[in-house]
């Protein structure tokens, strides 16, 4: 059976993968952003994860406003990348993982979540930043299934919801057959806001309890509407739902072994959470 290692939330602002393009971590806006990550390596290296299932959520490149799905689940054998601007130079194709894929769909919609399968699916920085932090020496280890939560065009799922859907990806994956080692990864995230008159928004305490939750409480977070975690996170704070689905995938009593939080990396608070679940301790 497939084995949940872990969930990794980190932010995935674009400026991070142009600093990594430009070998600049160790400049001083940057070291203490990048200083966050060595335990997280050092841990990927014990558990050595097969494949990341990773919640992010696309800003345009692959989902316009014309067609917009809630939940969207890559089923494709690669994933490719492609100019979304920002100083990011293109990544190469990850490779998918397709019988993972269609095992968790269909255990998903049997599940009652209508998910929109995506046999093709370009990814973006939310997926591809994250991917290089956690995996930034040669090609990328991990076949990868990409599950996107609309966060661009309201009405957004609920954090009730994505909860829901992270403790049914969860379970899908458990259920898989073959002997697989699972890493969950949530992008997005902390507090910040892009555009309008609070631009440059950040909340430091909230990002905190969010921190402090994710671990011991997480229904915690689902008291909130999409309107509340706005107000108090900013217009593209709402990216924590990620992180309460990646949470959510672990069923286990996960345990806390790493956190870092970094404020500003352009416009955002960055945050990094790693969460070991008990299996990987087994
Ligand atoms: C920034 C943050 C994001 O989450 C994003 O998707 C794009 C830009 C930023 O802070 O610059
Ligand atoms: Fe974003």
């Amino acid at each position: 059976m497939a084995r949940i290692v872990g969930s990794i939330m980190t932010s995935h602002v674009p400026a991070i993968g142009a600093a990594i393009a430009r070998g600049v971590q160790a400049q001083p806006y940057w070291q203490a952003f990048f200083a966050g990550f060595p335990p997280v390596h050092e841990w990927l290296a014990r558990v050595r994860p097969e494949v990341a299932v990773v919640f992010y959520n696309d800003h345009g490149l692959n989902f316009f406003l014309d067609k917009m799905p809630t939940f969207a689940v890559g089923a494709a054998a690669e994933y490719r990348n492609a100019d979304e601007g920002w100083g990011l130079p293109v990544s190469a194709p990850f490779r998918g993982d397709p019988e993972l894929s269609w095992h968790l769909i269909e255990s998903v919609v049997g599940e009652d979540f209508d998910l929109t399968t995506c046999q093709e699916m370009l990814v973006d920085h939310a997926f591809t930043v994250p991917m290089k932090l956690l995996w930034p020496q040669g090609p990328c280890p991990v076949r990868t299934v990409p599950i996107a939560i609309n966060t661009v065009q309201h009405p957004l799922p609920s954090a009730a919801r994505c909860q829901a859907l992270g403790a049914a990806v969860g379970r899908a994956i458990e259920s898989f057959p073959q002997d697989t080692r699972v890493v969950i990864l949530g992008t997005g995230g902390l507090s910040h806001q892009l555009d309008g008159e609070r631009a440059g928004h950040i909340n430091k305490e909230f990002d905190l309890l969010c921190l402090d939750k994710l671990g011991t409480d997480p229904g915690f977070l689902t008291r909130y509407s999409n309107r509340e975690l706005v107000a108090l996170a900013g217009t593209q704070g709402v990216e924590i739902l990620m992180w309460i689905a990646a949470r959510a995938a672990l069923l286990h009593e996960p345990r806390e072994l790493h956190r870092s939080y970094h404020i500003p990396i352009s416009n955002t608070a960055a945050g990094l959470l790693l969460l070991e679940n008990a299996a990987a301790r087994a």
